[in-house]
């Protein structure tokens, strides 16, 4: 997805921050690559399609001076990429300069009408719609923040929009319309771009902003008003506590793998907050709510999915997972009352689908709660309680960590909630306390003792164009987890189910080493063994993940059994989905694939 950024400042080094920014929102997906700074009544604009190096070193980005300058990293929506479609955009006369992140969806409409009143729109691409829509009424008002207002009126979407204008070169705006944007406060120069973590090495305050909001920078000053009435709103800045080196490989080969590592620590801390007051608002909500609704996509709908077995079992609340894009129109006519609970759960805390659902359920009574990745998310803001899942900067397009960390603060929520209400007593509270707490270690086992044999198998399954992952109760949402993964970064299809399912259809394509991946629970053996032997009788390959179970070897070769730690029914789904995390991983890299940055998509999804 693009990524948006600007800088205003005392000194006139503003490019070499920019490039800071923009190589940190380049893991979000983009195709084309600009900067436009000013100097001298001069608005130096350059911009082209290819990766950011190559951009910064055909271009000479980092030789461009000036104390204000916006950019943009392009993922095409409207326009293919080519040099004329990148961003930023000129007015007409090039005295204004913009860029957007998101879509413009009255792209058309609009464009016809601006054409009409005598625009001169030279590209195919929507933002460019929006440089000549705020033109029109800077025009009439000479006053950006009311050009803003009137050009925000001519167009439909969603998205986010930074732009200056030669008349005011010491003041920078933008404006939140349904894509993320933050303000940065640094030293003498202030910083607006899409996501938080890309600012981290510049400064750790900033200014989370809501939708329909529109900043006016200085290099040491922002305002915010509104773009219903262009009233003046006020809001304190944050310290974030994340870290700027999370977003660095290290010695690692790529960031999957390192993300995959870090699910050590990552557990370890978020278990530290297993009894933290941070959580007592949430709980207390759950514990109210006699229904929940867990609303999520992609790998946060599969985290919904385990989630919603440890709030059904442990917490005694009756919890139902529901996909961010299905929710408004499979639940429309539903009445909530006052009980009913929606916990949205999202990395990015900016997915479309989410707060599309939010935006529905809000108004109808749902109490809406949130569990997110990224302090100061539009999530967050939107939620009455919510939690961060703590799992650091994950900079890998596949969620592996923060995954793991969503399911790992499910179960402390069941845990807390389930104990709140009575149903978990004192001592059953405890030891799973003492689980919990026992976690990391299990995580550190698992991780290296899966590390070899992954790679292993990858280089035999890396050939292999089809393949179907089984779960049974706990584990259908890891089998499910896993088959994304190993879908997003081979190209290959990999479908997941329950694994009671298989035998009614999908059976039928086992023969000859068809590989069939069972995640099994400690306790549920005697399920999924005739589900196994279903498939080794038909000449399938069974590979199986689960702790040692006595039995169960029978009907696997010995090296297609990832043993992860002995531990229980809810620790274990947490430990099951690393070795299909390093099997996607290693099957990516067989193939020749980045598994850091996968084809077609994009790490925060802002639009429908
Ligand atoms: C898969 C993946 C995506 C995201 C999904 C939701 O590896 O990363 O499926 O999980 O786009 O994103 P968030 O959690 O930011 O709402």
């Amino acid at each position: 997805m693009c990524g948006i950024f600007g800088i205003i400042a005392k000194k006139s080094d503003v490019a070499k921050k920019l490039l800071i920014i923009g190589k940190r929102l380049a893991y979000r997906g983009y195709d084309s690559a600009g900067l436009a700074v000013y100097k001298d009544g001069v608005i130096d604009l350059r911009k082209d399609v290819g990766t950011i190096d190559y951009v910064i070193e055909s271009l000479k980005l980092a030789e461009m001076k000036g104390n204000i300058g916006i950019g943009q990293l392009r993922w095409s929506t409207f326009g293919k990429p080519s040099k004329i479609n990148a961003q930023p955009h000129f007015d007409c006369d090039g005295d204004m300069i913009g860029a957007h992140n998101g879509n413009i969806i009255s792209y058309y409409e609009t464009k016809e009408n601006l054409e009409k009143e005598g625009h001169n729109i030279i590209s195919q691409n929507d933002g460019e719609i929006c440089v000549h829509a705020i033109e029109k009424h800077y025009d009439k008002e000479q006053d950006m923040i009311k050009a803003i207002i009137g050009g925000i009126a001519e167009m439909e979407g969603a998205f986010a929009f930074v732009t200056y204008h030669k008349d005011s070169p010491e003041k920078l705006y933008a404006v939140k319309m349904g894509s993320s944007l933050v303000i940065g406060l640094g030293e003498e120069e202030t910083y607006i771009a899409s996501d938080l973590p890309s600012i981290l090495p510049l400064t750790k305050k900033f200014v989370p902003l809501n939708d329909g909001e529109i900043v006016e920078l200085t290099a040491d000053s922002y305002r915010i008003f509104s773009v219903k009435d262009g009233s003046e709103i006020t809001r304190e800045s944050r310290i974030s506590d994340l870290s700027a080196e999370d977003a660095v490989k290290g010695d690692f080969d790529y960031f999957l793998t390192k993300e995959i590592y870090e699910q050590v620590d990552a557990t370890e801390k978020l278990a530290y907050g297993l009894e933290s007051d941070v959580l007592d608002s949430l709980v207390e909500k759950l514990a109210k709510a006699d229904k929940v609704f867990l609303i999520g996509c992609g790998s946060s709908l599969n985290a919904c999915n385990v989630g919603s077995y440890y709030l059904n079992n442990v917490a005694g609340v009756l919890a139902i997972p529901v996909i961010g894009g299905r929710f408004f129109e499979e639940y429309k006519d539903y009445d909530p009352g006052d009980t009913t609970a929606m916990l949205c759960v999202s990395q990015s805390g900016e997915t479309k689908d989410i707060i599309n659902t939010i935006n529905f359920a809000k108004p109808k009574g749902y109490h809406i709660l949130g569990m997110v990745n990224v302090p100061g998310s539009t999530v967050e803001r939107m939620s009455e309680a919510y939690a961060y899942i703590g799992a650091g900067i994950e900079r890998s397009v596949p969620a592996t960590k923060t995954y793991t960390n969503q399911v790992l603060l499910f179960l402390i929520l069941a845990a807390r909630v389930g104990h709140a209400k009575g149903k978990l007593s004192d001592k059953d509270f405890e030891s799973l306390k003492d689980e919990i707490h026992n976690l990391s270690k299990l995580v550190e086992v698992t991780v290296k003792n899966s590390d070899e044999r992954a790679k292993k198998i990858a280089k035999e399954l890396s050939k292999i164009n089809a393949m179907s992952l089984l779960g049974y109760g706990v584990t259908h949402g890891v089998a499910l987890e896993g088959a994304l993964k190993i879908r997003e970064i081979n190209y290959i299809a990999a479908e997941a189910m329950y694994s009671s399912e298989f035998k009614h259809g999908p059976l039928s394509i086992v023969s000859d080493g068809y590989p069939v991946i069972y995640v099994v629970a400690p306790n549920d053996k005697y399920y999924v063994i005739s589900h196994i032997s279903e498939v080794e009788c038909r000449e399938g390959r069974p590979i199986v993940i689960a702790e040692h179970i006595d039995g169960l070897d029978k009907y696997v070769q010995e090296e297609d059994y990832f043993e992860i730690p002995k531990s229980s029914q809810l620790i274990s789904p947490i430990l099951a989905v690393i070795p299909l995390q390093l099997l996607a991983l290693y099957m990516s890299i067989e193939r020749g694939i980045n598994p850091d940055y996968p084809r077609n998509l994009s790490k925060t999804l802002t639009v429908d």
